[in-house]
């Protein structure tokens, strides 16, 4: 068991709280950087729940620059970081892109600046398969050409994947891995923790929850025209738990890497493509649910399909997704119930 302490940035949101179980879960000592814009300082106790351990927990702003320094110098002995924080809603990008580069890239350049002043630190950096748009073969690998960015959202993943990139051309000795999530979903299975969308969810699992409990009146379905088996959009669907563990691999493969490629890209998903319609039959059989939804148009920037050729992160990570759908599914239904009684009890 190691006890290494390592830094997790947005280790109180969605992933990056199941990111701090896995890691804890295999003897890691974690130290959380949340500035809680889009995160609650209860996850904290949902993961303790689960763990029986608190991560440290320092509230700043990646954006000060001064304040990322002072958290080195206090913690003198973190050299790994998997960094999560980011803002990551695509509509918010489009009309507020100075946020989106502040927030995803300057963050990024001001960890990055001080873990190069280190013998020998390592990144794992939070990137999306959105670096893909609509790619030309499925199932995609890491070979797939990377497409002109949809938003700003998307770009600033593009971008920060070529600034990590840059950084290992000149410091050999800095290791980094950027992990391109499919669509990952779930909870994990105690309920304790999970996704805590704010507002209107914009991604769909929520939305099917939330609707389910009664908070929405019914999901819109976007698009049934399209070239896929129903006409609904196709994604890999990835729990956040297997999502999660990944991570610990990616951690373990720099910790160990003899490889000559200080740089490395992994997709992350299950491989499998469901539709919006699969989803929909996937919760409504779990949750015993009757999900009120009807079809719409297309939503601007939405492609038609894609699920991860996951050859190389399950032969090189030594990971594979092995939760189903209906795992995920039925757990992100558990957490909803769990969240509904939170809020009622609130009020
Ligand atoms: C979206 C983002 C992507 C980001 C990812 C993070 C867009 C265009 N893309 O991916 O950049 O990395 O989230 O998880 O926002 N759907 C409905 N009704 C809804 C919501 C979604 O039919 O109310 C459909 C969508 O059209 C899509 C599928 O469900 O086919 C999944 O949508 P979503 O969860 O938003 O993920 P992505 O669009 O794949």
């Amino acid at each position: 068991m190691s006890t290494k302490r390592v830094l997790v940035t947005g280790g109180l949101g969605f992933i990056g709280s199941h990111t701090v179980v896995a890691l804890q879960n295999e003897g890691f000592e974690v130290v959380i950087i949340d500035n809680l814009s889009n995160s609650s300082i209860d996850v904290l106790g949902g993961i303790t729940q689960i763990t029986g351990k608190t991560p440290e927990f320092e509230n700043i702003d990646l954006r000060e620059k001064a304040a990322v320094k002072n958290f080195f110098d206090k913690y003198p002995d973190i050299e790994d970081v998997i960094h999560f924080a980011a803002s990551k809603a695509v509509g918010e990008s489009v009309t507020n892109p100075l946020l989106y580069y502040e927030n995803n890239l300057s963050t990024l350049v001001y960890l990055l600046h001080e873990l190069n002043k280190k013998e020998n630190s390592k990144f794992i950096f939070s990137s999306s398969c959105t670096v893909y748009g609509q790619a030309d073969n499925l199932p995609i690998t890491e070979n797939a050409p990377v497409k002109k960015a949809e938003s700003p959202y998307g770009n600033t993943k593009q971008i920060g994947e070529e600034i990590i990139q840059d950084t290992c051309k000149v410091n050999k000795s800095f290791k980094a891995i950027s992990l391109r999530y499919f669509n990952p979903v779930g909870a994990h299975p105690t309920a304790e923790i999970g996704e805590l969308p704010i507002g209107t969810p914009q991604n769909l699992i929520p939305f099917i929850t939330q609707t389910a409990i009664g908070k929405r009146k019914e999901l819109s379905v976007f698009g049934d025209d399209y070239p896929t088996k129903d006409g609904t959009a196709v994604r890999d669907y990835i729990h956040v738990m297997d999502l999660a563990e990944a991570h610990v691999h990616a951690l373990k493969r720099l910790m160990n890497a003899n490889e000559k490629d200080n740089y490395e890209v992994f997709n992350l998903g299950t491989g499998k493509g469901n539709s919006v319609l699969e989803v929909i039959n996937s919760f409504e059989k779990v949750s015993g649910e009757k999900l009120p939804y009807k079809i719409v148009g297309r939503r601007e920037g939405d492609i038609t399909a894609a699920y991860a050729d996951t050859t190389k992160a399950n032969k090189e990570l030594k990971w594979e997704a092995n939760r189903s759908l209906d795992e995920a599914l039925k757990s992100a239904w558990k957490w909803q119930l769990v969240v509904k009684k939170a809020e009622e009890e609130e009020n």
